[in-house]
Order: structure tokens, then C-alpha cells, then sequence
């Protein structure tokens, strides 16, 4: 057991220290700030008693002489938190004498005393617990995760785009491209994640199988979660109440440095002889859920790209219909064709701020001549604002009439591909714009297909099996396969 005076340093990291965490001022004294992330669940009051130990906390004390001991370890992990770092607390509520007592509540009080700032409150849902309730009490299911920064800083480190996910995701982000983020979704704040010790672990563990079950271990996919959110490789990753380690074994498969304080001995035997092992059984599911994410958040961003590139005109051209609900003046509905041509955007063109992602020509092909210059007018009109704006295009909006349709041969791909019925969501087949374009003159397309919206020819190609492994059921629904064989008979 560690000397409350004993002073440690840099040295004394990828350890698990069996020690009080009531004196790591004292222990790091002349230490500067080196911790990145912690992530620790205290002792719920005393709730438990970890095995005989003189010095742990919570067990057999008062509850204010507890939250009193809360106050100054957390102090002292703030002392070795850089400003950068970010902390999550697991705690939950507990029934005393017929009354809740609000840990969650009265923890975060004594931790904002000592300069932590409380950002959020996760749900985590354990999924299973106890088989049994008690009157004024449901089946309890869930624990809290407190996150905390240090002071009023603004720089901790916070990957969101790491941990996004393609799960959940509902149909309407093929309709709606434009509103979803093409990284995938910002977890929701309820998170599942199955403690590990029913059954979830694989093969029984002889030795330590008690103690690691008793001491609530953390779930190795949420470390994982929390470790990718709030930190970089090398990272220094701590908690204060080490139990099991699972945090620790986590951190290290991560790559990421770690520390860990408890005061029962035998828990250090556990992280040693117990915890790592099954971390590691773990890591290749961890793993493969990540890179599948990984692949799938590729096709989303790739899909969510060109969806939004051939949205676009369409929802253009509605908007100007609807428009004239409100402005009597306006022109509409005298398209024959839209192209969209979509270009490389330049270095100096990204821009992170305004979410830009690409750059698209777009050339409207308007019948008549008398009203072509207002039919622009209204286009610019319309996209200087929202939805238009959400897109993350840079655009070049051309307007042309029918008889000029020819001067573009020079300027565009030859062979384009062509959505049509306004299902920009799927491309039917690809095209010759020369023939095409004839097709168009004759205004034999217009009749035939494109009833609403004209027919669009892009250089961007999608097609539902592009993106058929992300979740959305609209897709598969639908049968295209008249539309196609519609078209190769008037292209003949
Ligand atoms: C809720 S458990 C933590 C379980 C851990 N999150 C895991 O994954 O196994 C709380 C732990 O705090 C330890 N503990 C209690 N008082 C302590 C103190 N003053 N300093 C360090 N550890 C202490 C207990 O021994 C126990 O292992």
C-alpha cells in the first residue's frame, strides 16, 4: 500500500497503483498537470464494502464525512488534470431510510466546489439488472454518466465525429440528405451498453471471478466509446477507483497511456490476472464494430454527397412552384432538362466552418425565352436561403434555353448518367447527351417520363445498391425496372 507522502511522478504511468486516491495532491505534489481523461465510478456511500480496507471510502462513514472525502479526491484529480481534459463520473441514485438519496446530484455540487464544470448527463442503460423491484421504486435499470470539464475551459478535446454512428438512422436521409450530418449521427444521451458480468464475458474465470463481478466492472465497449471521444493515442487516461481496471485494460489496447488508484489489493490481482485477459477476448468485437461503423460512415458520406448533388435542382424547381403561391409574378414550370455537373473542389475551397463539400454547375434548360432572365432571377432568389445554404455547395447556376442546349456538347461529359421522374435517389440508366438532347427537342422525354420534374443528367452516379447496406427500407420497395426498359426503347 502506497505512503500518503510518497511523491510520484511521470514515471509512475501504465500502473495500477494499489493506494488511497485521498492524497494524490500530496502523491503528485510536484507533478504538473499530465492526465487527458478520466473516467471512475466511486463507491455509492455505503452501499458496498470492498473487502477489508481500513482506508477506502464510503463504507461505514457518515454521508457527509463522505461527500467531504468525494470533495478532496477530486480535488486532487483536478490538480493532475490538464485544462484540456474531460472527466465522466458513473454514479446512481440510492433508497435510504424510504427517501432517494440524489448521489448524482450532491457529487456534482461538491465536484462544481472544487472548479469542475458539469457539460452533460449521459443515460447509461445497463440493460439488465436485479430481477427485482420495491414498492416506490420501478426495476432499476440505469446509472448516471456525469461529464465534467476543467474550469470554463473550452478546449477539451471532444472527437464527435469518431464515435458518430450509422445506427438508428431512418429512412428519410435518403430524402433528406441535406439534413443529415454525412459523418453519420451524434450518439443520443441514452447509452446500452451490458455490464459485463452476466454472461456477456464468455468462459468462466476461476481465479477472481468473485471479485471482479463484485466490484460492478465498467463495460470495455463504453471505455472505448468515452477513451475515442476525449482523447489521442499516447493520451494519458485515469481513474481514481480502478476496481477491476477495465478502464485501464481498455486504455492500453488503445494505445493510450494509463493510471489507476484503489485501496483493495486484491482488485490489483484481478486487473492483472482477470481484467486484461478478457479485454483482450473482447478487443476483436470492439474492433470490428468500429471498422464496420468506419465502412459504412464512408458510404454514407459518399452517398450523402451525391444525393445532395442531384437533390438540389429538383428541390429547386419546387420551390419556385411553391413560391408562386406567394408571389403571384413569378414563372415556374417551364423546365425541359437539368444538368448537374459536378466539379473537384479546390484546396482553398473547403471550408470547415460552413461545411462545405462540394462544388456542382448546374444548367437549368428553360423553354422560353420572354421569361428566361426572371426564371434565373428567382433561382438565385431562392437559393441565397435556407434549405439551399444547408447543402454545403459551392454553386454556378446557368440558365439556358432549348436552342442552346448544343453549345454545352463542348463544355460537358459526353456520356452522363439520367435520373428521371424526379427520383434523384437512383440513377436508371446512362446516356449519350447528344441523342439525348434531340430527345429533348422533340419534347418526346417530357411527355413520356417527367411529368413534374424534367429529366437530369449528371456526371455523379448513384445507385440504390451504392448504398443498400446503410438502414432504410423505402428503397428496396420500390421497382424501377419499367422506367429503364422505358427508356432504352426510346434511346434505340
Ligand atoms: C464502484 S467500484 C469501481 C469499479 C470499477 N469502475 C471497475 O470497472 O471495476 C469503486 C472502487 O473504489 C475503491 N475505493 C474505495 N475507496 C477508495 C479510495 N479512497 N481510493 C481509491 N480507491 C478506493 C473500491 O475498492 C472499489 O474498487
Amino acid at each position: 500500500m502506497l505512503n500518503s507522502v510518497e511523491n510520484l511522478n511521470m514515471q509512475d504511468l501504465n500502473q495500477y497503483i494499489n493506494g488511497s486516491s485521498l492524497f494524490l495532491k500530496e502523491y503528485f505534489e510536484k507533478t504538473i498537470p499530465f492526465v487527458d481523461l478520466i473516467v471512475t465510478s466511486p463507491p455509492y456511500w455505503d452501499m458496498k464494502d470492498y473487502g477489508e480496507v481500513k482506508e477506502q471510502t464510503g463504507f461505514g462513514q457518515e454521508y457527509a464525512a463522505y461527500l467531504k472525502d468525494i470533495k478532496k479526491i477530486f480535488e486532487g484529480v483536478y490538480h493532475i488534470a490538464k485544462d484540456s481534459a474531460s472527466m465522466f463520473v458513473i454514479v446512481d441514485t440510492m433508497k435510504r431510510d424510504g427517501r432517494m438519496i440524489r448521489l448524482p446530484d450532491d457529487i456534482s455540487r461538491e465536484l462544481e466546489t472544487v472548479g469542475w464544470v458539469h457539460q452533460d448527463t449521459i443515460i447509461w442503460d445497463k440493460g439488465k439488472t436485479l430481477p427485482w423491484s420495491r414498492k416506490g421504486q420501478m426495476r432499476n435499470v440505469f446509472e448516471y454518466v456525469l461529464m465534467f470539464t476543467k474550469g470554463k475551459s473550452t478546449s477539451y478535446k471532444y472527437y464527435i465525429d469518431r464515435i458518430k454512428t450509422t445506427d438508428k438512422l431512418k429512412e428519410w436521409w435518403i430524402d433528406y440528405p441535406e439534413r443529415y450530418g454525412p459523418q453519420g449521427k451524434v450518439p443520443d444521451n441514452i447509452w446500452e451498453f451490458y455490464i459485463p458480468t452476466q454472461g456477456s464475458w464468455g468462459s468462466k474465470k476461476d481465479f477472481g471471478e468473485e471479485e471482479f463481478r463484485h466490484a460492478c466492472p465498467f463495460p470495455p465497449e463504453m471505455m472505448a466509446r468515452l477513451i475515442l471521444l476525449a482523447t489521442d493515442e499516447n493520451d494519458v487516461v485515469f481513474d481514481p477507483f480502478a476496481g477491476t481496471g477495465v478502464l485501464l485494460a481498455t486504455a492500453e489496447k488503445m494505445n493510450r497511456r494509463f493510471l489507476g488508484f484503489d485501496t483493495n489489493p486484491d482488485y490489483k490481482k484481478v486487473f492483472e490476472s482477470v481484467t486484461k485477459e478478457l479485454v483482450d477476448e473482447k478487443w476483436n468485437e470492439i474492433e470490428s464494430y468500429y471498422n464496420y461503423q468506419n465502412r459504412l460512415k464512408k458510404i454514407l458520406e459518399e452517398s450523402i454527397y451525391k444525393l445532395r448533388v442531384l437533390k438540389y435542382p429538383k428541390a429547386v424547381i419546387k420551390s419556385m412552384r411553391n413560391a408562386i403561391k406567394k408571389n403571384p409574378g413569378w414563372v415556374a414550370n417551364n423546365f425541359s432538362l437539368i444538368i448537374a455537373i459536378e466539379n473537384k473542389l479546390e484546396k482553398n475551397e473547403v471550408s470547415l466552418k460552413n461545411k462545405t463539400i462540394g462544388k456542382v454547375d448546374y444548367y437549368f434548360v428553360w423553354n422560353d425565352k420572354e421569361t428566361i432572365v426572371q426564371a434565373k432571377n428567382q433561382i438565385l432568389e431562392l437559393i441565397s436561403k435556407a434549405p439551399f445554404t444547408k447543402y454545403g455547395l459551392i454553386v454556378n447556376v446557368n440558365v439556358l434555353l432549348v436552342e442552346e442546349m448544343s453549345l454545352l456538347l463542348d463544355q460537358i461529359p459526353n456520356v452522363l448518367n439520367v435520373y428521371t421522374q424526379g427520383n434523384t435517389t437512383n440513377s436508371v440508366s446512362v446516356v449519350d447527351i447528344k441523342n439525348f438532347f434531340e430527345l429533348v427537342k422533340s419534347k418526346s422525354l417530357i411527355s413520356e417520363f417527367d411529368k413534374d420534374i424534367p429529366p437530369l443528367l449528371s456526371n455523379v452516379k448513384i445507385k440504390y445498391e451504392d448504398y443498400e447496406m446503410l438502414p432504410a427500407e423505402k428503397y428496396e420497395k420500390k421497382g424501377y425496372s419499367k422506367e429503364i426498359k422505358q427508356l432504352s426503347m426510346l434511346l434505340k
